[in-house]
């Protein structure tokens, strides 16, 4: 009988420095009152040099792990979301798993945007329900403020750093668990957001540097309605595949990116403004952390009780987006 697959602990962390937006009002042309009404974000989290991504991914998931009460070893499937590697080469999955002891496991990265971590929990439920992970560990982590250009201010005040963690089980109890997943993408809007510098089109000559190639560049305003449409649609998509209502939803989680966005999304969705959770004033977006975080937050808060119905979604550069539904 196919198994489904139970969240069964999370972790975050993230680096100790802040940046605020009184910080930024010293730094690019823009006001704390700008960022907070247009974005909702207060500060974030920054890395310092010499931090890379992993060591954040690895304290989020030591956490998820010891909260799950499992032994690394245990692990049979470790998926890192991030588009802010350590190195090129090997994954920052692998770079994790070994630092955890899951030597047993299948490590690899997924690179979707803010999206990631939707994507990694769809793989590893499929994983999970076709017998071939029992333990799965999921993970989205990102040091974002690396490929910021602290000159434009229509991107440095919204992205910040951060990890969190899933452990995810096979579970025989079929009422629990993940119910519903979906996750998308149309490359014929990438360049709403995309850094096109490092890879193998541009290469990592110093003229590229110089010209910032490798920098996030945004459509804020364009991917802003793509961000609002897609969020609900893929709402709506799981809870009618899952034969649920948006009533139903005790706690819904969209990815972190802008305040209104959120707002937008969850009055398309006619939730409860109560049930809809945010953590953006004090972190920014952290791509595919934000979902995680936010999730281990709200256990944290004791705002998700066991049978409720939690609704996550995710847009990210791409572009990309994705939904999944589960029954805590
Ligand atoms: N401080 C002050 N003014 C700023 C600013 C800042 N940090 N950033 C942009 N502005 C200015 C613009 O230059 C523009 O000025 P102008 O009218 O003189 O040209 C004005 O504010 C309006 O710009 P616009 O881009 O239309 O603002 P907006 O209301 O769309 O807000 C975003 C910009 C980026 C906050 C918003 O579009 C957004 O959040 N989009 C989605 C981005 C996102 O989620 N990205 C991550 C994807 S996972």
């Amino acid at each position: 009988m196919a198994k489904n697959a139970r969240i069964i602990g999370t972790g975050r962390s993230y680096p100790e420095g802040i940046l605020t937006n009184a910080d930024l009002e010293r730094m690019v042309e823009t006001s704390d009152e700008w960022i907070t009404q247009r974005v909702g974000i207060k500060q974030r989290h920054k890395a310092a040099e010499g931090e890379y991504t992993s060591q954040f991914a690895v304290a989020a998931s030591r956490q998820a792990i010891e909260r799950a009460k499992i032994d690394p070893a245990e692990i049979d499937l470790v998926i890192c979301a991030t588009v802010t590697p350590d190195q090129i080469l090997p994954s920052t999955g692998c770079l994790i798993q070994t630092e955890l002891g899951a030597h047993k496991a299948a490590a690899f990265d997924v690179v979707a945007a803010c999206s990631g971590f939707l994507y990694g929990l769809t793989l590893a439920n499929q994983m999970i329900r076709g017998g071939q992970s029992r333990y799965a560990l999921v993970i989205g982590a990102e040091i974002l403020t690396r490929y910021v250009d602290y000159t434009d201010r229509s991107t440095c005040v919204i992205f910040g750093d951060g990890a969190g963690a899933a452990v995810l089980a096979a579970d025989d109890d079929a009422e629990r668990g993940i119910l519903a997943t979906r996750i998308r993408s149309d490359g014929r809007y990438a360049e709403q957001l995309f850094a096109p510098g490092g890879g193998t089109r541009l290469g990592h000559s110093a003229e590229s540097l110089a010209a910032g190639d490798y920098y996030f560049k945004m459509r804020g305003n364009e991917l802003f309605k793509v961000a609002v449409r897609s969020m609900a649609e893929v709402s709506r998509e799981v809870l009618e595949e899952a034969g649920c209502r948006a009533e139903d939803v005790k706690l819904f989680i969209p990815h972190q990116a802008n305040q209104r966005i959120t707002d937008s999304v969850a009055d398309k969705l006619k939730v409860d403004p109560s049930i809809v959770y945010s953590n953006i004033a004090y972190h920014g977006n952290t791509s595919s952390a934000s979902i995680p975080i936010a999730l281990d937050e709200c256990i944290e808060a004791g705002r998700v009780a066991e049978g409720d119905l939690v609704l996550l979604a995710s847009f990210g550069g791409g572009v990309t987006w994705g939904g999944v539904l589960l029954r805590w």
